[in-house]
């Protein structure tokens, strides 16, 4: 029986009927499909760890928004938060949805703050609808940039380059700069940032000869390295002859190694992340950490969130290169919810170019 109170049904202008993956329950309320954690993963994540489950829509309580989600985002750290081990950031419970950024247009508002039609950025991704305090959503400018830029350029990944590259291993005028995994998300927009900042050379490296050529010819690199083709030592010493000055880590274990070895003294390298053993089961490979003491580098960790506060200077800048076209950024997209897994699992493998997205509303 319909229910034409329930703002979320079907005949709700705001919730056309297009979406034929999306049913509704007897009652006529809206069922959201999801992505469960159903299994905790050992190594490389199989499949059958996510489970695709439908939910009723809960009402919102006083002070909430529903939000029909249209994109999410994949990202690396979400296979740290699969496993039951200490971190930074807690776990992902098992048998409940997993997170993480999304953005999509509130179809309900219980919120005087967040109304019925804005376009939101928040964390309950790897859902079709959101129910989440208006608090904790933030409402997305789309006149400058549409609602997924704000899941890349002009989210977190854009504002780990900006982090990174400011003030972690802040760039010099003239300075050689090197970037991993370089076709991706975060070095993507790095590369193109660190020559803004007055880099003399901008090497990337990434995997596979494709994306090699789109570093030079897309992404502004001066000199790409296809880390599979060979020793990235030997490459990298013919890349930056007279060494590198700052380093963007998104690898660790052999990247981060063959980087210590080309620094100059004196060398500052952002440590941003260590993909290359995210789903590795044995302790973490040892780094040659001496080469780093007697060239008296420094090496700095960072958490994107401890920079959140750069985030209205970073997007406004980056929106300015967006739309004057100096600023170059890809996505690769997945369709449906039912394609999230999919997606997570072959970005961490480098299917994408760009940053990894998922579209909600296809
Ligand atoms: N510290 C922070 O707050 C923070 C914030 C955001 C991101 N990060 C980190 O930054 C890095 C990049 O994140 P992103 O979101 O921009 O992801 P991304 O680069 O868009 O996607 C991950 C890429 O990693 C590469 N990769 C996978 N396994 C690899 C290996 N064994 N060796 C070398 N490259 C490998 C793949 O590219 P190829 O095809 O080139 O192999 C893949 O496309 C990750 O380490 C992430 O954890 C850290």
């Amino acid at each position: 029986m319909p229910n034409p109170t329930n703002p979320l049904h079907p005949t709700n202008p705001l919730h056309p009927p297009h979406a034929t993956s999306r049913t509704h329950s007897g009652n006529g309320r809206t069922l959201s499909r999801e992505v469960l954690l159903a299994s905790r993963p050992v190594g490389e994540p199989a499949a059958e760890v996510f489970r695709l489950a439908r939910t009723e829509v809960p009402e919102p309580a006083a002070g909430q928004i529903v939000v029909r989600n249209t994109w999410m985002s994949v990202d690396p750290y979400m296979r740290g938060r699969m496993d039951d081990a200490p971190s930074y950031i807690p776990p992902f419970p098992l048998g409940a949805p997993l997170e993480g950024s999304a953005v999509g247009e509130v179809v309900v508002s219980r919120s005087e703050t967040v109304p019925v039609g804005a376009t939101v950025s928040h964390f309950l991704g790897w859902r079709e609808y959101a129910v989440l305090d208006a608090a904790a959503a933030t409402v997305i400018d789309t006149d400058i940039a549409p609602p997924q830029a704000y899941l890349g350029a002009l989210g977190t990944t854009g504002l780990t380059a900006f982090a990174a590259l400011t003030e972690v291993a802040p760039v010099r005028r003239g300075d050689v700069v090197f970037v991993s995994a370089a076709a991706g998300a975060v070095g993507s927009v790095a590369g193109q940032l660190a020559r803004k900042l007055g880099a003399s050379r901008v090497i990337g490296s990434a995997g596979g000869p494709e994306k090699a050529k789109k570093l030079v010819g897309d992404f502004g690199y001066d000199a790409a390295i296809d880390y599979r083709a060979g020793s990235l030592g030997e490459q990298l010493d013919r890349a930056a002859p007279e060494g590198i000055d700052v380093y963007l880590d998104s690898v660790g274990g052999d990247h981060l190694r063959a980087a210590i070895g080309a620094m100059k003294p004196g060398g500052h390298i952002a440590l941003v992340g260590a993909i290359s053993g995210y789903n590795s089961t044995g302790p973490a490979a040892g780094h040659d950490l001496f080469q780093a003491a007697a060239k008296e580098l420094t090496l700095r960790g960072m958490l994107v969130s401890s920079y959140f506060h750069l985030f209205p200077e970073w997007i406004g800048r980056a929106a300015g290169w967006l739309a004057d076209g100096t600023l170059h950024t890809e996505q690769t997209v997945f369709e449906g919810i039912e394609a999230a897994p999919a997606a997570f699992l072959g970005m961490m493998r480098g299917a994408n170019t760009g940053k990894m997205l998922v579209r909600l509303d296809g």
